[in-house]
């Protein structure tokens, strides 16, 4: 059982916006699927570290099926919020969509979990603060987690 105050969901969500430039696309003029990844990750750690309050390192990082296309010239935007925490490790999950701001279109383009461990000064995962679950969806959300955890667990 940690010590550690509880936080809410809202303290750590994490939103970035990214303006797709020719340097991100492949031949086709679509955003590379490694570009997404790296924002993913990066909107994922950001939260992680707000939830935390101390340096957190990627652990794992579930399936990503890439649904739709982002083109030179739209924009990319990311989601990251805690969905549920465990000792020192917690799932994050992150939504990407794709915007035309010429249009206002929106469309989802990937949603990934990802799951992040806080260390310590020595580099040891630290302990971190509960998650607060506020409603039934965050209870349901912490308990399919522990479901997918433990398959990702089983593969180490
Ligand atoms: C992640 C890491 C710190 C875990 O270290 P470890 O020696 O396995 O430590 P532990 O066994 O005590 O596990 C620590 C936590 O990580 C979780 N964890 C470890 N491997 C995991 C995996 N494959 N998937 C999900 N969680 C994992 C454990 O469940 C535990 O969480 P808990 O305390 O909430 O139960 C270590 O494997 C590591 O440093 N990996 C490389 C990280 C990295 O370089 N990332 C990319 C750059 S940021």
């Amino acid at each position: 059982m940690s010590t550690l105050e509880s936080k809410a969901r809202a303290a750590s969500i994490t939103d970035m916006t990214e303006y797709v430039l020719p340097q991100h696309a492949n031949v086709f003029g679509t955003v590379f699927g490694g570009q997404i990844m790296a924002w993913v990750d990066l909107c994922a750690a950001i939260c992680a570290q707000r939830h935390a309050g101390r340096p957190c390192v990627t652990a794992f990082v579930d399936d990503l099926l890439f649904k739709r296309p982002v083109r030179v010239g739209q924009v990319v935007r990311l989601r990251a919020q805690v969905r549920a925490t465990f000792r020192t490790s917690m799932e994050i999950e992150v939504s990407v969509s794709g915007e035309d701001t010429t249009t206002g279109e929106t469309w989802p383009t990937v949603e990934c979990f990802a799951t992040f461990v806080a260390m310590s000064d020595d580099l040891q995962p630290a302990p971190i603060p509960p998650l607060l679950l506020e409603s039934t969806d965050d209870e349901a959300a912490q308990a399919a987690a522990e479901e997918r955890r433990r398959s990702r667990l089983a593969k180490r």
